[in-house]
C-alpha cells in the first residue's frame, strides 16, 4: 500500500527541533519514485520549497495572535478554496473533508467521527504530524505527502499564498474559547436547490447497483489526478453536487450527461452508497 511507504521517515513532532532539509526531503530515492514520502526527494523546485519551509518556519514562531492580524484577509480569502470541503471555526464539523480545528500538532488522519482513507491513516500512525513544514508541503502537492489521499485538491502553487494560508489556520489551533463560528460548506441555497431533495432517503443497495458507472472513471480509491474521489462525502453535499450538475449550474460536460439521466430517487441512492462506500485497494 502506497501510503505506508515510508514509514520511518518522519519522526518529526510539533515543538521538538526543527528537521533539517536532508531529513525533510529523504535523499534516498525508491523504484516506486512519485508515491508516498520519498516523491519528495524528486519534488522540483527544491530550493524555492526550501526557502518557503524557512518562512513556514519564521511563521511557526509567531504567537498566533500576531499571524492572525498579519495576513488574516489574506488567509481567509485563500481559504475560500478549501471551504467547499472543509470547516474551520466555533461548530465547525466534518464535512467532505474533516474540520481544520486544532490541526498544528496533530498526527494526519487522527479526529474521531471522520472516516479518512486508509492512505491518510497510515500516514497518520506512520508519523506524520502537522507542523507548518508538512501543511507547506501537503497544500503545495497533497499527493505528493500522502500518495492514495482522498483529497481533490490539485494543491496551491504560491509559497506565500501556503503561508498566509496557514497563518490564518493556525489563529484556530490551541484553546481559543472566541473562535469566529464555522462557515458552512456548499448550501442547496447556493445552487437553488428544492432543501426536500436532501430529505429523500438512499437505497445504498441499490446505488451499489447504479455506481457502476460511475467508478469507470471515479476509481474506488479517489487517486485519479483530474477526476476526483466520491466516496466518504456527507450524502447531503453529494445530492447537492449532481443535482448543480443536472440542472447546469455546476459544468462539466460529461458529469452533466451523467447527472442528466439520474431521477431523484437514483441520486439519494448513489449518495447513500458512496457515503458508506470503502476505499479501493
Ligand atoms: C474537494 C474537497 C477538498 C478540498 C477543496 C480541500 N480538501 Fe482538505 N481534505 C479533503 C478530504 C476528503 C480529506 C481527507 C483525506 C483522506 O482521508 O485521505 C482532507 C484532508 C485534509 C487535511 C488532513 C486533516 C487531518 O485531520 O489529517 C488537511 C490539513 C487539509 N485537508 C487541508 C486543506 C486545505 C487547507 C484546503 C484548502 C487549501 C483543502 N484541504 C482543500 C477534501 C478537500
Ligand atoms: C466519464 C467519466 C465520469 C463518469 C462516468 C462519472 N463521473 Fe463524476 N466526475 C467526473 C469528472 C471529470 C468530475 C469533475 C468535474 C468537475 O470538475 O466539476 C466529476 C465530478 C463528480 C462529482 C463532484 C466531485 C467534487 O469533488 O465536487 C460527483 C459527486 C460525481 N462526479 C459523482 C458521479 C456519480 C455518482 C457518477 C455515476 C452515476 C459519476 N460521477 C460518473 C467524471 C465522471
Amino acid at each position: 500500500m502506497a501510503g505506508t511507504a515510508g514509514t520511518a521517515v518522519f519522526p518529526f513532532r510539533h515543538g521538538r527541533r526543527r528537521p533539517t532539509v536532508r531529513e525533510f526531503f529523504p535523499v534516498r530515492r525508491t523504484t516506486k519514485t512519485k508515491r508516498g514520502w520519498s516523491a519528495f526527494a524528486d519534488h522540483d523546485g527544491l530550493r524555492k520549497t526550501v526557502s518557503a519551509l524557512l518562512a513556514a518556519a519564521l511563521l511557526a514562531a509567531l504567537p498566533a495572535a500576531a499571524a492572525w492580524g498579519a495576513d488574516g484577509g489574506r488567509g481567509k480569502a485563500l481559504y475560500g478554496q478549501c471551504k467547499r470541503c472543509h470547516q474551520v471555526g466555533g461548530g465547525a464539523k466534518h464535512r467532505i473533508g474533516p474540520h481544520l480545528n486544532d490541526l498544528f500538532g496533530r498526527a494526519a488522519g487522527s479526529l474521531g467521527g471522520y472516516r479518512y482513507s486508509r492512505a491518510m491513516k497510515a500516514a497518520g500512525s506512520g508519523g506524520l504530524v502537522w507542523t507548518p513544514e508538512t501543511l507547506d508541503a501537503f497544500l503545495a502537492e497533497p499527493r505528493a505527502v500522502v500518495a492514495r489521499s482522498r483529497m481533490s485538491f490539485k494543491g496551491m502553487k504560491g509559497a506565500e499564498d501556503r503561508a498566509a494560508l496557514l497563518a490564518w489556520l493556525r489563529g484556530f489551533s490551541g484553546a481559543r474559547a472566541d473562535l469566529p463560528p464555522a462557515e458552512p460548506t456548499v448550501t442547496a441555497e447556493e445552487y437553488g436547490l428544492d432543501p426536500k431533495l436532501l430529505a429523500l432517503r438512499g437505497d445504498p443497495e441499490y446505488g451499489a447497483y447504479l455506481a457502476g458507472e460511475c467508478t469507470t472513471c471515479h476509481r474506488p480509491g479517489g487517486g485519479e489526478v483530474g477526476i476526483p474521489s466520491i466516496t466518504g462525502w456527507p450524502p447531503e453535499e453529494f445530492v447537492i453536487a449532481l443535482h448543480a450538475y443536472k440542472r447546469g449550474k455546476r459544468v462539466h460536460p460529461a458529469m452533466q450527461m451523467v447527472a442528466g439521466r439520474l431521477s431523484d430517487d437514483e441520486i439519494a441512492a448513489l449518495a447513500a452508497h458512496f457515503h458508506r462506500a470503502e476505499d479501493g485497494p
